[in-house]
């Protein structure tokens, strides 16, 4: 194992962030992973780097994570279990599936991000979550370097959250997931606006063409961070009650909204922003996207503390006018 010193960690965070890392290490076996927790304890573990602001320098170990490989274990007729190594390349990981026809993670195309941190927020587009197909876990436990499996109830997922990012934060480095994929692709989802738009014009819609009309729609939308720094959504959306969505709603008819219970109404943040006229403005080199206002940019020089700042002043405007907190979803370092 290699500890390097002072390396900056531009290319290992999807927003382009250019911290240092004091020591950094890359982590590609699970012997090596063993023997770096048995002797430091205080690490920082980096994925994709896809739901990170980095907005200091890094004094802890940055333990870059590896891993890769694919197993598959096809005893089923209708389902095959698929694990996937934590550092498998969380896009590249479902264009493989889909290559072998199975079935269950063509909704989730061209998130960015890696297999190994995809269940920490239970990442989601498109009417798809990834705890829909997920089985199980494996996870480092770091206070003893016992590997513990998880299964989906443990895990606890809710909307962009699991246990992971609360009771058990930062006491688990995850190593490997599996997955309970379809043979046979009866349950296919298609029910998201755009997408049924897309393939309006292909009668039975394969996995493939789901799979391509999710990223002809996010590549209309949403930055490709090779070319412009960003972490998708930077906030969630916000969940309002009935009595503050009747009086939103009197003043503003259109409001976009999900009803997900009796009192539980889901705003997509994205509107709040741009009703707040912050979509498409530049501020320096940070900045919100011209064509989705729930992401915040870096054009290439930002510091992590500059979007951080935008983010809390859009937080504080949307506070003001419409009375609703906005959640980060990235983890702010
Ligand atoms: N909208 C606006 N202005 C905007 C953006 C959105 O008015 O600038 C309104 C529109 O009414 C639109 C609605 O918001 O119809 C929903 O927009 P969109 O379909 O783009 O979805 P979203 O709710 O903004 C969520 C996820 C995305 C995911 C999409 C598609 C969250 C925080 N974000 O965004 O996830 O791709 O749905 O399923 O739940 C990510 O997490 O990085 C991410 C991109």
């Amino acid at each position: 194992m290699n500890i390097q010193k002072n390396i900056s960690l531009k290319k290992y965070n999807t927003f382009g962030i250019d911290v240092i890392a004091n020591r950094f290490v890359e982590i590609n076996s699970l012997s090596d992973l063993k023997k770096i927790i048995a002797s430091e304890k205080d690490l920082f573990l980096i994925g994709g780097g896809s739901n990170m602001l980095l907005t200091s320098n890094i004094n802890k170990l940055v333990v870059h994570l590896n891993l890769k490989g694919i197993i598959v274990n096809d005893t089923e007729k209708e389902f095959v279990f698929v694990t996937a190594e934590a550092g498998e390349n969380w896009h590249e990981f479902v264009l493989w599936c889909i290559s072998q026809n199975y079935g269950g993670l063509e909704n989730l195309s061209l998130i960015p991000g890696n297999v190994g941190t995809s269940p920490i927020q239970n990442i989601g587009a498109y009417g798809v979550e990834i705890k829909d197909t997920f089985y199980q876990l494996e996870a480092l436990e770091i206070a003893t370097g016992k590997i513990k499996t998880f299964t989906k109830e443990a895990c606890n997922f809710g909307y962009r959250n699991s246990v992971f990012k609360n009771e058990l934060k930062n006491k688990y480095i995850i190593i490997n997931v599996t997955f309970k994929l379809t043979k046979n692709h009866h349950k296919t989802n298609i029910s998201y606006g755009a997408i049924k738009t897309y393939l309006q014009n292909i009668s039975e819609p394969n996995i493939k063409d789901i799979s391509n009309a999710v990223i002809s729609i996010r590549e209309s939308k949403l930055p490709n961070p090779k070319e412009i720094g960003n972490s998708g959504s930077f906030f969630k959306n916000p969940i309002i009650n009935k009595e503050l969505f009747q009086n939103l709603n009197k003043k503003y008819p259109n409001i976009p909204n999900y009803i997900i219970s009796e009192n539980e109404i889901k705003i997509p943040a994205g509107w709040l922003i741009e009703q707040c006229g912050f979509k498409g403005k530049r501020f320096g080199d940070t900045g919100v996207h011209e064509k989705q206002a729930l992401v915040l940019v870096n054009y290439g020089n930002a510091t992590g503390e500059e979007i951080y700042n935008l983010a809390k002043k859009i937080q504080e405007t949307v506070k003001s006018n419409f009375h609703i907190n906005l959640e980060m979803e990235v983890n702010i370092i």
